[in-house]
């Protein structure tokens, strides 16, 4: 087995081999310094002429990126490098030397990159947000698993529309209609019902014609539901989970977020309690600022969201939004009918809203009469419904959507980064 970069702490002193690619390269007459990568990390590699002889040197000096190799050499500490620890190259076998690889160290365009997305996800960069993503995807699991919840995957195909119908990729079940999701929510209290507490995590799609840093049309979400929650539990879970979230990638990817250039003072400080603000307050405060675009029951737009957000130096829910602007499943507040207790959650320094939730609506002829009033097919909905003819009671959940989540704990600029293979409004290749 060869010996992994990450890992090469435990091997300080000693002569390992490393399989990998040359991420970029210098030299001199006398000297070669190699930038390799495994996918685990990156750790550089010195060949020096005189201990390695002329055939190995020429070897190295001959290596062009990205060309897969073994390299075989000594773990030495280091200071100056991140890890700690550099290669002393004794040996280098070529695997396959590649040619005028495309992305060379040069800056180059969004749209060369995006082009070329299935070679950029090799660079430092890349590498660091994914495996950011993959610590908060851990951590999620970590989460949910620690607090009794149990993993429920939602169908993709699905025949009802939660969100509303405007914006739903159509497609052919045999002779029936068939959407892909754009919520496994319904299915979520469904089996809420059957298990108590339960979360899934899976892909999304929204066939929505925005082209923001905010908008994919294919997103991965994780949807938490919980029986006998109500408003205000909904909350704290919230809350909790996204601060674990935080610590967890302060905690396990410093190497990454260094790479990123992330400023650490943002996250420390991400714990629980957030605050909040209701909507009425949010749009007072926004007048208050000058903005005169918006009214009592407008949704809000991205410079209102960002505006609220700035007045905080942590995530804040906005709660209580107007009925007429959210999902029919939403339970009213028992004070007054025209809100909904429900939360939006907009993440610091202009990310925007990361988490949708609420608290659902348990009585069945209330549900129903909202069924009728959004025109919302009844044979469609008949298995929802029948959730509150069976021992209903209250319940919530939400949606946290992964992309954004990457994009503000990495304090990357846009979502594209944040995927691997981005879909977005007019791109679907690579
Ligand atoms: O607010 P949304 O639409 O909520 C729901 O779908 C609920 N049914 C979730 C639930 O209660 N189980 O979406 C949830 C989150 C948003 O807050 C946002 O983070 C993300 O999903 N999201 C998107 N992310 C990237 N691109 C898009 N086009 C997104 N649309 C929503
Ligand atoms: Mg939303």
């Amino acid at each position: 087995m060869k010996t992994m970069i990450k890992d090469v702490s435990k091997y300080a002193g000693e002569e390992v081999t490393i399989g990998g690619w040359l991420a970029n390269k210098r030299s001199s007459g006398k000297i070669a310094f190699l930038q390799l990568r495994d996918g685990s990390g990156f750790i550089q590699g010195v060949v020096v002429k005189e201990d390695v002889g002329e055939e190995v040197f020429a070897k190295a000096k001959a290596l062009t990126q990205e060309s897969s190799l073994y390299v075989i050499g000594t773990v030495q500490r280091d200071e100056r490098s991140p890890f700690g620890f550099e290669l002393v190259v004794k040996d280098i076998e070529v695997i396959q030397d590649s040619k005028d690889y495309p992305i060379t160290p040069k800056a180059h365009g969004t749209e060369f990159l995006m082009d070329n997305r299935h070679l950029w996800l090799r660079s430092k960069r890349q590498h660091a947000l994914m495996q950011i993503r993959n610590e908060i995807i851990r951590a999620t699991y970590e989460f949910f698993n620690e607090n009794g919840f149990s993993k429920v995957d939602p169908p993709i195909l699905t025949g009802s529309a939660p969100e509303g119908t405007s914006e739903l990729f159509a497609t052919k079940y045999f002779d029936e209609d068939a959407y892909l999701s754009q919520s496994g929510q319904l299915y979520m209290e469904a089996a809420a019902m059957a298990l108590g507490k339960v979360f899934s995590f899976g892909p999304t799609f929204r066939a929505e014609k925005s082209k923001t840093r905010r908008h994919l049309i294919e997103f991965w979400m994780i949807e938490p539901e919980m029986a006998f929650y109500d408003f205000e539990d909904n909350l704290e879970v919230q809350e909790q989970y996204v601060s674990h979230i935080v610590q967890s990638v302060l905690k396990n990817c410093p190497i990454q977020l260094n790479t990123l250039g992330r400023d650490l003072s943002k996250l420390e400080h991400i714990k629980a309690p957030f605050p909040r603000i209701t909507y009425d307050d949010a749009i007072k405060f926004l007048h208050e600022k000058g903005f005169d675009d918006i009214q009592w029951g407008d949704d809000f737009g991205a410079p209102h969201e960002t505006a609220i957000a700035e007045s905080y130096d942590k995530p804040v829910f906005i709660t209580h939004y107007p009925t007429g602007i959210k999902p029919f499943y939403m339970q009213p507040d028992p004070n007054r009918d025209d809100v909904v207790l429900c939360a939006d959650l907009i993440a610091p320094e202009g990310y925007g809203e990361i988490i949708g939730g609420s608290q659902r609506i348990h009585d069945y002829e209330f549900l129903k009469r909202r069924i009728e009033e959004h025109n919302l097919s009844m044979d469609a909905y008949k298995w929802y419904l029948e959730l509150r003819q069976y021992g209903s009671v209250p319940h919530s959940g939400f949606g946290l959507g992964l992309e954004r989540t990457v994009a503000w704990i990495s304090g990357v600029e846009h979502v594209r980064e944040t995927i691997p293979f981005p879909r977005l409004l007019n791109r679907l290749y690579p």
